[in-house]
């Protein structure tokens, strides 16, 4: 067999093998002892001077692709080996890759981004503060008399008689000032905790965004101006928004906020409950016992102060019904976001 053809040879009869043992007959036949291509090699030495270099190269060339062949047959071999028992689909490399997983941010975190955002652009820093709080900050210095009912509303989960899970964001208020002196403009964002039954509307976990701003002459005027900048910046310029008095007991005078409906404008649907008017924070102007709390002189200063749920807000934004999808941890409604 002239070297040509033994070249053709070799790729098919190695291309043609399908098992192990069809690869090693064909190894056998080119490389085995009495193998085509051992032969050629072994003719080396008969060849005459002239010949022998070209025969030589041709030969070895023809050994190592052989050899090439066969490693490489191999190789698929054995991953076929792993893959056949399963479907192992042909590869076209010609389609467009799939895409990645890629992660993305948890739907709140981003409305929560975007809630920081907004009050970043009016000029409010960040503080923050634990979510295992003591029952002082949480309670007492926001003038939470003990056993008093107030209390009732947020109960929560103790770890010891005077250490719980937060039950607001309010607490880091408390602990701001007592290391800052005024005028300060802060948000605290995060985690609080409550003993709730849980239902559609109620989780024992969910988020709240605080507000806090304290300086001398601080009035309801402000409050109101920066609690609309916000609502009209999440849920659109049109929105309108309202006072309602209120009771907590670390403001005084209290306020809920409603905005008007962002779906009806106001005329009255499902989602305001036909009021036209969605609650969205709860506010007030800063009791003066807290500021007697931090060492704030109550003559000198004044503040406002909000509590937003990050949850409510995002609820409201993407019309999600149920707040527990939020901790679920399920793909089908995370990757809708
Ligand atoms: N901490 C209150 C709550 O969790 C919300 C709140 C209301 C915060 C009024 C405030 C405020 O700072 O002034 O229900």
């Amino acid at each position: 067999m002239d070297a040509e053809s033994l070249d053709r040879s070799i790729r098919e009869d190695i291309e043609k093998a399908d098992s192990f043992e069809s690869l090693e007959q064909a190894r056998i036949k080119f490389l085995g002892r009495k193998g085509l291509v051992t032969s050629l090699l072994k003719n080396i030495k008969d060849a005459s001077p002239e010949e022998r270099p070209k025969l030589g190269a041709v030969s070895n060339r023809l050994k190592q692709l052989a050899e090439d062949l066969i490693a490489a047959k191999l190789d698929s071999l054995r991953a076929g080996r792993v893959g056949s028992r399963f479907y192992t689909p042909p590869i076209d490399a010609t389609l467009p890759a799939h895409d990645g997983v890629t992660g993305r941010r948890h739907v709140l975190l981003e409305v929560l981004r975007q809630l920081k955002d907004i009050f970043f652009g009016m000029g409010y820093s960040l503080a923050s503060g634990p979510q295992v709080e003591l029952e002082y900050y949480n309670f007492h210095a926001l003038n939470f008399p003990d056993e008093h009912p107030s209390r009732d509303a947020q109960d929560t989960f103790y770890i010891t008689d005077d250490m719980l899970l937060r039950t607001h964001t309010s607490p880091v208020q408390v602990r701001y000032m007592e290391e800052h002196q005024p005028p300060l403009k802060i948000i605290a964002t995060g985690r609080v905790f409550r003993n709730e039954s849980i239902d559609p509307t109620h989780a024992a976990e969910f988020h709240q965004i605080e507000g806090l701003y304290v300086d001398t002459d601080v009035s309801l005027a402000d409050l109101k101006r920066d609690v609309e900048i916000f609502v009209q910046q999440v849920f659109g310029s049109k929105t309108r928004v309202r006072f309602r008095p209120s009771f907590f007991p670390f403001t005084e005078p209290s306020a809920e906020v409603d905005m008007s409906c962002f779906v009806c404008q106001g005329r009255g649907c499902s989602v305001c409950g036909n009021t036209g008017w969605i609650e969205i924070l709860g506010s007030g102007m800063v009791h003066p016992n807290v500021f007697r709390a931090v060492g704030y002189d109550p003559e000198k200063y004044s503040g406002f102060a909000f509590g937003i749920g990050v949850d409510r807000v995002a609820m409201l934004k993407y019309g999600i019904g149920d707040i527990r999808l939020f901790l679920g941890n399920d793909l089908r409604f995370l990757r809708q976001f």
